[in-house]
């Protein structure tokens, strides 16, 4: 479903990814591991069209998507992929309805499909009764979840998370996770998410692991290459 190929990104002299490939397929969570630094975000980034690479090809349901640019580009990621970030990034002066209407306002939806759309995913996501709160008013988990449902509501083909409980607690943390499980189970919903999480890693349904800006084979301590 989503598929890149060789893809190269230096930031001056510095390269950051050194050829990465990667297939997805729909209904999978995938997780990316590695230490700080290994070009991990920078990958998420382009792989979501937030940023471009200097190589390589990107294809979403074969259609070629590195290549969009101006109005089309923001259209097809308001669309077609959801972004959730470490911090909700949620705006403070919208209620937590608003907050997950507006990217289906910035499509262009019925502003009651979208109201009803937005309702049903905050009930899925246990947030019925937050939803005129402000992010303020809520906790950390309900503002991540808040993101998510947002990052929901134009129906994306893949959601990309960036160290989604890295401000979480372990609880919270938990939660989530088991969101994006029941997420894959009832929609179908395709993942792909950075963690230093290890749980989170090992209850998605494929781990990759990435060391200076390549996908690399762990090599387990005293055990064998997996
Ligand atoms: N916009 C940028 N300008 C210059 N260097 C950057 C930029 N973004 C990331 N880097 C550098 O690229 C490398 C990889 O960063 P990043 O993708 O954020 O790694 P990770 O998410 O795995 O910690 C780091 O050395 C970082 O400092
Ligand atoms: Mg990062």
């Amino acid at each position: 479903m989503l598929t890149a190929k060789n893809i190269f990104k230096s930031y001056g002299s510095l390269q950051v990814l050194k050829g990465v490939d990667l297939t997805i397929t729909k209904g999978e969570i995938v997780s990316i591991v590695g230490s700080s630094g290994a070009g991990k975000s920078t990958l998420l980034h382009i792989l979501g069209t937030l940023d471009t690479a200097d190589s390589g090809e990107i294809y979403l349901d074969n259609n070629r998507i590195d290549l969009l640019k101006g109005k089309q580009l923001a259209r097809f990621r308001n669309t077609h992929i959801g972004f959730v970030f470490q911090f909700h990034h949620l705006l403070p002066e919208f209620n937590a309805l608003e907050n997950v209407c507006i990217p289906g306002w910035i499509a262009g939806a019925k502003k009651k499909a979208v109201a009803d759309r937005a309702m049903k995913l905050l009930d899925t996501l246990h947030l019925r009764d937050r939803m005129e709160n402000k992010p303020q008013q809520l906790s950390g988990g309900e503002q991540q979840r808040v993101a998510i449902a947002r990052a929901l509501i134009n129906n994306p083909q893949i959601i990309f998370a960036d160290e989604p409980t890295g401000n979480l607690d372990s609880k919270n943390a938990k939660e989530l996770h088991e969101l994006f499980i029941q997420l894959r189970d009832q929609f179908n919903q395709t993942f792909l998410i950075v963690t230093h999480n290890e749980e989170l890693a090992a209850l998605s349904d494929r781990t990759i692991h990435m060391k200076d800006g390549k996908i690399i084979e762990p090599i387990l301590e005293n055990g064998p290459v997996i």
